[in-house]
């Protein structure tokens, strides 16, 4: 009685009720845009048809019923549930009758491996006084065991990964993700590398580094996944990268595209064994917009392996994606999926790691009470740099004056009538810059003038190497400092920069952009950002690109999904997500 259709069934398999979420979650968004396109267009009620069997008014008996169960977190846990039973199972398809008793030995493999920021770095975010932190997930931490164990399974048969993909051989039931970038900056690669795993993820693959030192240097990250190493794909460099045109070894996505047209059109079967998903034509390196569409995903389940390379973030489009959604909106209700995949994935090795230690023992761990973070970036050089920073210097000092983020100072001639005789708070500002003219700035300017409240402000920066270097000196060097500036209170950051980025992901701050035109308006010197997620510059597409999916084809993104936005003008162009973040502890000063 009055139970929604689907429990009427035979019983299902938690894989099978996944897939029910997923029927219904199409259903409904079906649902809601016939709706309000018989609202807006009441003449042409054609596109009711399209759910076989359904009246309009069961359809809107549905819509009631899924609000009444979206009571969310019990459904949350049972679509993670389904998920979770699909990655065992493709791990037990993987695994044929081999127990990994036999080889995996995890306190073993945790000693030959070890990651002190796995443990240590949860701390240094819980710490912050102004700052409340991500809640704990402990969906997101199952999800991540149990693809660990579908990587170490995969990993373990496969033997020589490059060996088995160079000789199109098939026979695991294992399929792969090698990511791989441009020669960009460490910005850009991690956030590739972080959207490239949220898709195996999702899909179920087998998530590999191409190259070898020269695309992630070892000594920077630590390995993801007990018991596996997702290192070593290809390290010789005969395969990748990969750049369009004829390849035994790749096909790109445009001509897989094509095979689907074609197989739509006269049904012609297509077994593409590898593909790359990128567009040759273009600089902005990232994958096709049809990527993001379910008929185009449910073919590349047939691909054994995947490359996806290029120099730009896409995390945010992975949300467009209708299959893929149940689970992310289930995983990361408060679309944390950013920092929930680098402070998971994407831990500083302990290289980095006891240098993060060291720098802040020494210089910035003293008593302190309140930390501002300012990452300043000249993508001029020195040009820009010498013709820009006192203004920048100027902007920065009235952001944190006017958002009560740096106290106000005693003006000189009042010197001396109250200068307060012990430093209340302890505030310190961290600089991440190649230059050093903030940083001046800002400590002579708390050096002439006391502050009005008697805390003490102390200007700190580490590095200022003028130009941009590229090594596995300088990218350890720079892990460290985008993880010191994430452990701030408040971030100030520069627009498009994606370091400025990561240091927030990490943090899970919602940040404030200096802003960097010339002549500023309203909006003051800064300008607080929408979310913690970066932005993913020059999107192919604001509309979704989806040729076989009427109902969303052509329409605007952030219209369908109002979690996708256009990223803010002080920013850049692009999309991304919008993070709900508790900010309540900022008011309490
Ligand atoms: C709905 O019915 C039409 C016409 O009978 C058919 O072509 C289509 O495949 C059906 N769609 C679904 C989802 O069953
Ligand atoms: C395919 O890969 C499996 C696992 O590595 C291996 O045992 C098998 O010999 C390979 N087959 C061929 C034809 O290379
Ligand atoms: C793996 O196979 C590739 C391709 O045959 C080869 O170049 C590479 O040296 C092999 N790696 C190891 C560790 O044997
Ligand atoms: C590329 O596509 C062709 C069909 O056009 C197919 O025969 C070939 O196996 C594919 N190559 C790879 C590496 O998948
Ligand atoms: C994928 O391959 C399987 C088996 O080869 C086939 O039955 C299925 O139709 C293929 N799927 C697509 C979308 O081509
Ligand atoms: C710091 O920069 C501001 C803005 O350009 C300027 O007005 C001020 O004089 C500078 N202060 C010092 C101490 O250099
Ligand atoms: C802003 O500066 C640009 C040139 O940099 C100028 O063309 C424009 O008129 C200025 N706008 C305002 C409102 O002053
Ligand atoms: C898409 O919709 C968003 C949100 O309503 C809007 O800000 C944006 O300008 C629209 N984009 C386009 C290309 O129409």
């Amino acid at each position: 009685m009055g139970s929604p259709t689907f429990q009427k069934t035979k019983p299902v398999s938690s894989v099978d009720r996944l897939q029910v979420y997923r029927v219904w979650g199409v259903t409904i968004a079906v649902i809601t845009v016939v709706v309000f396109s018989s609202i807006f267009i009441t003449s042409d009620l054609s596109p009711l048809g399209i759910i076989n069997g359904t009246s309009p008014q069961e359809q809107i008996d549905l819509i009631a019923k899924q609000q009444v169960s979206e009571s969310i977190a019990p459904r949350n846990d049972a679509v993670v549930q389904a998920f979770v039973a699909e990655l065992q199972q493709a791990t037990a398809h993987a695994t044929g009758k081999d127990s990994e008793g036999n080889w995996f030995q995890q306190s073993q493999w945790n000693r030959d491996y070890p990651c002190l920021s796995r443990t240590e770095l949860p701390q240094k975010y819980s710490r912050r006084n102004y700052v409340r932190d991500l809640a704990p997930n402990p969906q997101w931490r199952a999800v991540l065991r149990e693809y660990a164990k579908l990587h170490r399974t995969c990993m373990r048969k496969v033997g020589n990964v490059t060996a088995y993909f160079m000789s199109r051989n098939t026979s695991l039931d294992c399929q792969f993700t090698v990511v791989d970038t441009d020669e960009i900056g460490i910005g850009n690669r991690f956030l590739v590398i972080a959207s490239a795993v949220l898709y195996s993820i999702l899909t179920k693959r087998v998530v590999l580094l191409a190259g070898d030192e020269d695309f992630i240097p070892e000594g920077l990250l630590c390995e993801p996944f007990e018991g596996s190493s997702w290192r070593g794909f290809d390290v010789n460099r005969i395969v990748t990268p990969y750049r369009g045109g004829e390849n035994p070894f790749w096909n790109n996505s445009g001509s897989f595209h094509s095979r689907i047209d074609e197989a739509v059109k006269d049904g012609k079967p297509f077994d593409d064994y590898a593909v790359a998903n990128i567009d040759a034509q273009s600089w902005v390196g990232q994958p096709h917009s049809r990527f993001y569409c379910d008929v185009e995903q449910e073919n590349y389940k047939n691909v054994t392996f995947m490359y996806l390379t290029g120099m730009l973030y896409f995390l945010p489009k992975l949300f467009t994606v209708p299959s893929f959604r149940p689970v992310l909106e289930a995983l990361f209700p408060d679309r944390m999926a950013l920092t929930s995949i680098l402070r998971e994935v994407m831990l500083p090795a302990d290289e980095v790691w006891t240098r993060v230690q060291r720098m802040e023992q020494t210089y910035l761990e003293d008593r302190v009470d309140r930390r501002l973070g300012v990452q300043l970036r000249y993508r001029g050089g020195w040009g820009e740099y010498n013709g820009k920073f006192h203004t920048i210097a100027g902007r920065v000092l009235q952001c944190a004056l006017d958002n009560n983020i740096l106290p106000p100072m005693v003006k000189n001639t009042e010197r001396g009538n109250n200068e307060p005789a012990l430093a209340m708070r302890m505030i310190t500002v961290f600089v991440a810059s190649l230059y050093e003219g903030v940083k001046n700035n800002l400590t002579e300017t708390f050096l002439r003038h006391p502050t009005a409240t008697g805390d003490a402000v102390k200007v700190v920066q580490l590095s200022s190497e003028g130009d941009q270097k590229f090594g596995k000196l300088v990218y350890q060097g720079a892990l460290a400092e985008v993880l010191t500036l994430s452990f701030s209170d408040h971030l100030f950051v520069t627009p498009k920069s994606t370091f400025s980025g990561l240091a927030q992901a990490y943090g899970g701050v919602v940040p404030w952009f200096i802003d960097w035109r010339d002549n500023i308006t309203e909006s003051g010197p800064c300008t607080r950002a929408q979310t913690v997620d970066v932005c993913f510059q020059a999107p192919f597409d604001y509309n979704i690109k989806c040729p076989y999916d009427h109902e969303r084809h052509d329409k605007n993104i952030s219209e369908v999904y109002p979690d996708v936005q256009p990223c803010l003008a002080v920013d850049t162009g692009g999309l991304q997500l919008i993070t709900k973040n508790d900010m309540s502890m900022e008011l309490l000063r």
